[in-house]
């Protein structure tokens, strides 16, 4: 059976506030606490570094004594400085674009020799080509489904179809690859992007846009638990 995750994104938080956000979003059952770094050169948005990512490492901490892992996605270019950076900070998983590197497989090594977990993400209009050469050295496979760079857009159904692409390349591959959605997703499209094979769910304005973080949450995982044919 699929164990879903639910990686809610603060870059809709209220960055007044991180930490309490934080730890908000792990009471109401968050699994990952997704990390959106934006450079504004690969992407035209600014947001937050390492030394962020390092304070409120301790807050990711759940009830039972476990941690929450840190999910940085990095837009930015370039991205070998910044992903040793995060991974000193505390991070658990790294993403990056590789059309941001110029060496994709020298970043993936640095960001595995570094301890974390790597992960690459695809525009909506970028090619899996790239998952060819590399499903043996990544965790994760990260498919946008808005253009990076902002919260709060719609869902682009293209990306449906990247999804169950990259599925079936991670089935093939009989590796343990999570496979992330990230942008759009709210409780009524949630089950859609689950039913076209994605494992992990990113969602920033979803649930930092309600007052009520464990009522999104556990209404995206009835979703996703949902019999066949019960889907809104
Ligand atoms: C967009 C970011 C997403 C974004 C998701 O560049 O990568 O993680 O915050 O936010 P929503 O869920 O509001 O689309
Ligand atoms: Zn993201």
């Amino acid at each position: 059976m699929t164990m879903h995750r639910i990686a809610p994104s603060i870059l809709s938080a209220d960055f007044a506030c991180l930490g309490d956000e934080v730890r908000g979003v792990i009471a109401a059952g968050a699994d990952w606490i997704h990390f959106d770094v934006m450079d504004n050169h690969y992407v035209p948005n600014l947001t937050i570094g390492p030394a962020v990512a390092k304070a409120l490492k301790p807050h990711t901490r759940r009830a039972d004594g476990s941690s929450a892992p840190l999910d940085v996605h990095l837009m930015v270019h370039p991205v070998d400085t910044l992903a040793a950076e995060f991974a000193q900070a505390g991070a658990g998983l790294i993403s990056f674009h590789p059309d941001a590197s110029v060496h994709v497989d020298r970043t993936l090594q640095l960001i595995r020799g570094a301890g974390c977990k790597a992960g690459l993400a695809f525009n909506p209009a970028a090619p899996l080509d790239v998952l060819d050469w590399t499903l043996d050295k990544i965790d994760l496979v990260l498919i946008m489904s808005v253009n990076p760079g902002f919260g709060g857009q719609s869902f682009i159904d293209s990306a449906l179809r990247k999804i169950e692409s990259a599925r079936r390349l991670i089935d093939q591959s009989g590796r343990d690859i999570r496979l992330q959605v990230d942008g759009g997703i709210k409780v009524d499209n949630i089950r859609r992007a689950a039913d076209a094979g994605a494992d992990t769910f990113v969602a920033g304005s979803a649930i930092f846009g309600q007052s009520n973080y464990k009522a999104v949450i556990d209404a995206m995982r009835a979703e996703l638990a949902a019999p066949m044919g019960k889907v809104a």
